[in-house]
C-alpha cells in the first residue's frame, strides 16, 4: 500500500472519503467471441466458384443443424448476399455499435459489403488497406453472437487481404477451390504455401466445372480436358478432393438467389473434414 493511500485511510471519516485503488474493467465480450469455428475458402483466380463452394459448404452446414454464419470478404466483388435471395440492407442498433448480420429463409447469418451499400451495383474502388479493414470490421463489428461454423469467401489470390483475414480471425483451416482450365498444380501449390505459413491445413481441394454430365449420352465429358487434381492432391498431401459437374441449372438458381436448393452432396467428404478440424 502506498504511503498516500495510508494517509488518505487514517483522515477518513466515512467510507466516501476511502478510495479504493482502481480496478481494470473487465473486458468487454467481442462481437465474434460466440464463433467457434472459421474456415476460408480460398482460390487463385476469379471466377472459378469460390463463392459457389462457400455457399454450398454453408448449406451443407445449415442443412446439417449447425448454426452457420458467412463472412463475404471478397470486398469488391461481393455476391454472396445475391445468390441467397438476400435483398435487405444489414442494420445496425441506435447507438451504431453494432451491425446486425443479414439472415437468409434457412437461417444462415450473412455480412456483406452489399449489404452496407444504398446501391449493390456501385463499384467498389477501395485500395488494400482498406478492404483488408473492412473485413477485420466485418469480423469485429457485426453481432455475430452464437455460430458453430463460419465460411468466409475470401478475395482470390493470395495477397494482402487474405493475408489480412488469416491474421485477424482465428481460421481452423482452407478449402481451395480451382477450376480445371486454372494452373491447378500452380495455384493449389500456393495456397498449401500460405496456408503453411499461417499454420493451418488446407482441409480439402474442390474442382469446380470439372466435368460435364450429358444428358444424351449420361456419361462424364470432361470439357477441360483430363483432371489431374487427384494427383495433385496426393502430392501434396491433402486427404479430400471434391469434383463439382458444370450444371447449368445449378448456375440459374445462384443468379435467382436459391443457393439454399443446390444439392450439395458432392461436398458430404470435405464439410466432414470440416467438422473434424
Ligand atoms: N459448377 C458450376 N456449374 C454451373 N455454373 C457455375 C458452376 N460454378 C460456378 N458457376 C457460375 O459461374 C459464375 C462464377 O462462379 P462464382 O461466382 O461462384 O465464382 P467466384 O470464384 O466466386 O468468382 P469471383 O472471383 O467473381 O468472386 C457464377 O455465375 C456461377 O453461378
Ligand atoms: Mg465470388
Ligand atoms: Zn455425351
Amino acid at each position: 500500500m502506498s504511503e498516500e493511500y495510508r494517509n488518505e485511510t487514517n483522515n477518513a471519516k466515512s467510507i466516501s472519503d476511502l478510495k479504493p485503488p482502481v480496478k481494470e474493467e473487465p473486458k468487454k465480450a467481442n462481437n465474434y467471441d460466440g464463433v467457434k469455428k472459421v474456415i476460408a475458402v480460398v482460390s487463385g483466380k476469379g471466377g472459378v466458384g469460390k463463392s459457389l463452394v462457400t455457399s454450398m459448404l454453408s448449406v451443407k452446414s445449415r442443412q446439417a443443424g449447425l448454426s452457420t454464419a458467412i463472412l463475404d470478404a471478397d470486398i469488391t466483388g461481393p455476391s454472396i448476399p445475391r445468390s441467397f435471395g438476400v435483398k435487405d440492407r444489414a442494420m445496425t442498433d441506435e447507438a451504431g455499435t453494432v451491425i446486425y448480420p443479414a439472415i437468409t429463409s434457412t437461417g444462415i447469418k450473412m455480412m456483406s459489403l452489399n449489404l452496407l451499400m444504398d446501391n449493390e451495383t456501385d463499384p467498389v474502388i477501395w485500395r488494400g488497406p482498406v478492404i483488408a479493414n473492412a473485413v477485420k470490421q466485418f469480423w469485429e463489428e457485426v453481432l455475430w453472437e452464437d455460430v458453430d461454423l463460419m465460411f468466409v469467401d475470401c478475395p482470390p489470390g493470395t495477397g494482402d487481404v487474405p493475408l489480412t483475414i488469416f491474421q485477424t480471425l482465428p481460421v481452423a483451416g482452407i478449402v481451395v477451390v480451382t477450376s480445371p482450365q486454372d494452373l491447378v498444380s500452380m495455384i493449389v501449390e500456393k495456397a498449401v504455401k500460405m496456408a503453411k505459413m499461417m499454420k493451418v491445413p488446407v482441409l480439402g481441394i474442390v474442382e469446380n466445372m470439372s466435368y460435364f454430365e450429358c444428358p444424351d449420352c449420361g456419361k462424364k465429358h470432361y470439357i477441360y480436358g483430363e483432371s489431374h487434381i487427384d494427383e495433385i492432391a496426393k502430392d501434396l498431401d491433402i486427404k479430400t478432393v471434391a469434383k463439382l459437374p458444370i450444371k447449368p441449372e445449378v448456375a440459374a438458381m445462384v443468379d435467382s438467389g436459391r443457393a439454399e436448393d443446390i444439392d450439395v452432396s458432392a461436398l458430404n467428404d470435405i464439410f466432414e473434414a470440416i467438422k473434424e478440424a
